[in-house]
């Protein structure tokens, strides 16, 4: 087991640590909020206070024409939708964790410096077209549509949301992969000036970084949000441009995108090099298959931590299930 240094999350000080007590820290901050045990769980989500006067920072560089786009029916929820105040500031994004809370799901507070304006992202690798490319471009070339989802945390919290944007395969068509591209990996902005969280935590492996098979990729739920909840993606949810895998846990699900690489290979993602054996590339939500720390039985809805049982592929077998046969 490899011995990683990192920072210790509630005094500030470094300390050499195994892969248990990374994941002791990132279970002691979600104590803390209410969601590590099933005791916690248990009860309404503490720590997540509500202003619901609170700017949401909704980053529209002149992407709010675009908006709201016409939500496609065939994606239902078995749910009632999770409430925008609630998606929008109870967020994951360890880019904007800050030493003042060392709170992971504070990202809201964090993000102003991040400047998501005129967004590029670069593709490479084994495709017929690569470089550079403009978000708005391709919004235009695609168009943009709403997708009610069902999202669920690794750690157990899940929500249902409407996102806006377009399906993976509109863009992997557009960049035509070669024959032999089997993944696509994903990579997510990073700067230091901008992320408070990554100026302060230098034992993660930044930028944050995952992949999925290209079958996956090309699957019709797999999809490029740029919005939620008929506006452009706060910050702080990945703006611009994040992915949206509902089938997997919600790591998988790469933020503020500036790379795609087409490659033969399986690529490296972020939680599995910190621990193999936590965090599979393929990641699918499976109540069968415990986290080697907790269950994955049940799965908790924000903000008040309503218990439902976990489903297989989180519900969605009859688009998915193919994949894996
Ligand atoms: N992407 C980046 N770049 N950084 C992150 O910390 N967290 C992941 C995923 N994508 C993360 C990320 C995790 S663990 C989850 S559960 C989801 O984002 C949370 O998405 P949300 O904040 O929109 O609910």
């Amino acid at each position: 087991m490899a011995n990683i240094i990192k920072q210790n999350l509630w005094n500030g000080t470094q300390v050499k640590a195994t892969e248990e007590s990374i994941y002791y820290n990132r279970r002691t901050i979600l104590k803390q909020i209410g969601l590590a045990t099933g005791a916690l769980l248990a009860s309404p989500m503490i720590g997540f206070s509500k202003n619901k006067n609170q700017d949401n920072n909704f980053t529209f560089q002149g992407m709010d024409k675009f908006y709201p786009a016409i939500r496609n029916e065939k994606y239902v929820l078995d749910r009632p939708m999770t409430e925008e105040y609630d998606a929008t500031h109870y967020n994951n994004f360890y880019e904007f964790i800050s030493p003042k809370d060392r709170n992971i799901y504070n990202a809201y507070k964090y993000v102003d410096p991040f400047d998501t304006r005129g967004w590029r992202f670069e593709v490479s690798g084994l495709a017929n077209k690569t470089g550079i490319y403009f978000l708005e471009e391709m919004i235009k070339e695609f168009g943009l549509e709403e997708r009610t989802c069902r999202f669920r945390c690794v750690e157990r919290w899940s929500m249902a949301v409407p996102w806006t944007g377009f399906p993976l395969k509109k863009l992997i068509d557009f960049f035509g992969p070669m024959n032999n591209a089997k993944y696509i990996s994903m990579t997510s902005f990073v700067d230091k000036s901008q992320m408070i969280g990554v100026e302060n935590q230098d034992w993660y492996p930044w930028p944050y970084h995952e992949g999925l098979r290209i079958d996956e990729a090309m699957n019709e739920l797999a999809f490029i949000a740029t919005g939620i909840y008929g506006k452009p993606l706060p910050k702080q949810n990945g703006a611009p441009m994040r992915l949206i895998v509902p089938w997997k846990y919600g790591y998988k699900n790469t933020k503020s995108i500036v790379k795609l690489e087409f490659t033969n290979k399986k690529p490296k993602t972020f939680w599995n090099t910190l621990s193999p054996n936590e965090y599979p590339f393929l990641s699918n939500i499976d109540p069968d298959v415990p986290h080697p720390r907790w269950s994955q039985k049940i799965e908790r809805m924000i903000p008040d931590g309503e218990p439902r049982p976990t489903l297989k592929f989180n519900g969605y077998g009859e688009f998915v299930g193919k994949l894996y046969s």
